[in-house]
């Protein structure tokens, strides 16, 4: 039988993971694949460190320099997080041959077309299954499983941290940085857990997303991305009133002119929605094929064991790759599409949450604004207030094109009688 000699770049949550799920389940990954999965070195800032997870010091490299030297090591798996660093890694690791194995989604988002080239060009693998949706395998299902279908669009709930804290708000009526703490407590969000409440954590999967979907890398600077932060437990009861969940939702559509959209947004998700039984630190993408037409993908987004499944799935990749080389190099660029939408064009329905003077004629001027604007109000609350304090006005709007929504909320927001931050949400269909 022959080994797989492994090298890990990292040892934080995600790579301790991996050392243990690939000793507990050591037998049985021998008999699935017919070889051992070796971890011959492990890369980290400081060997001396005490560690949670106990390694054998033998195997620890101060630099991640070390597993590129090492003619034993085959598979670089890269942990580390950052940027600049695992790029070097990867890039070289390719270069010299070295089958590379990432969960970097922020890395791949912003350098995947650079990395990819050369990956294509030097004929060595780089896997990624970890960087979209933890545990949930979606990035083999579109780029193995869907072959066969032109993507119509996928939508997905692909950052546990934010979907947690929503949850958390909806369910115990916490405020957002309450469900916050309680989130990195529980070891789901980011190192920088500002990634996960901004969006861009989710931005950086539906790029990755919409590269294998689409064939081509979304320059991050043109995405519409938005985040949590601003969601008030009044939002998300107005919401419930209604009979919608508010949810962070990656959209990845074909429009019928060929463009894509790929933006991250806050929506109200209808409740018959499957999406919006998705709760706590559980992911789901909802994908829709041309040819299997609808498919659901459920599980764990974040944490050490799913994130850990996912890379060992890719060593698996990785084996059968060193031993059958193949022409897919992780990611086959195409030219069928290849234009970002602007989110501007973009039509839905929005929800819109004011603070307003509670006096006459206030909900006519704003509504003649929208009016003017041909934008549609499908209904309205304003719940009662206080004597001299000011009114929370909630609008639900018909479908829009987002450009001119935004140009009739700046003329709304000029009003003397507005005041504050509004709020403005994408509502989303049922189905
Ligand atoms: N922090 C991420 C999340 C997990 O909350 O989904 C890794 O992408």
């Amino acid at each position: 039988m022959r080994d797989i000699g492994i090298g890990l770049a990292g040892f934080g949550t995600v790579g301790a993971g991996v050392f243990l799920n690939l000793e507990k389940n050591r037998a049985l990954l021998r008999e699935r694949m017919g070889r051992d999965l070796v971890v011959r070195k492990i890369a980290v800032k400081d060997p001396a460190k005490n560690r949670a997870v106990s390694v054998p010091p033998a195997l620890l490299a101060k630099n991640w320099r070390d597993l590129l030297d090492d003619p034993s090591v085959e598979v670089v798996v890269e942990l580390m997080g950052g940027m600049e660093e695992p790029r070097e890694l990867i890039m070289e690791a390719i270069r010299r041959g070295k089958i590379v194995v990432t969960g970097n989604k922020a890395l791949l988002a912003e350098h995947g077309a650079e990395i990819f080239r050369l990956a294509t060009e030097k004929r060595v693998p780089v896997f990624y299954e970890a960087a979209v949706a933890g545990g949930i395998p979606i990035i083999k299902a579109v780029r193995e499983a869907f072959v066969a279908n032109h993507f119509r669009r996928m939508r997905g709930i692909i950052n546990g941290t934010s979907n947690y804290i929503l949850t958390r708000m909806a369910e115990s009526g916490l405020d957002f940085a309450s469900a916050l703490s309680e989130a990195q407590a529980a070891g789901f969000a980011e190192a920088d857990p500002a990634l996960d409440v901004n969006g861009w954590d989710a931005g950086h999967k539906a790029i990755i997303l919409a590269s294998l979907a689409y064939g081509f890398w979304v320059p991050s600077k043109d995405l519409l991305v938005e985040g949590i932060e601003g969601i008030t437990p009044g939002d998300i009861r107005f919401a419930a009133q209604l009979g919608y969940t508010i949810k962070l939702l990656g959209f990845i559509d074909a429009c019928p002119d060929g463009s894509v959209e790929v933006s991250v947004q806050p929506s109200l998700v209808p409740n018959e929605n499957i999406l919006a039984s998705v709760r706590g630190v559980f992911n789901a993408i909802a994908v829709r094929g041309d040819v299997v037409g609808d498919a659901l993908f459920y599980g764990r987004g974040a944490g050490q064991d799913p994130t850990a499944s996912s890379v060992i799935s890719d060593l698996a990749d990785a084996a059968i790759a060193l031993d059958s080389p193949r022409e897919s190099f992780g990611f086959i660029p195409h030219g069928l599409y290849g234009k970002l939408r602007p989110a501007g064009e973009v039509t839905s329905a929005f929800y819109l949450r004011l603070g307003v003077d509670d006096q006459p004629g206030v909900l006519a001027r704003i509504a003649g604004v929208l009016g003017e604007s041909n934008i549609g109000i499908s209904s309205v609350i304003q719940p009662e207030t206080p004597e001299g304090e000011l009114a929370v006005l909630v609008l639900m709007i018909h479908d829009a094109p987002r450009g001119r929504v935004i140009s009739a909320l700046q003329k709304i927001r000029a009003l003397d009688c507005v005041h504050g931050e509004p709020a403005l949400y994408r509502v989303e269909a049922a189905s």
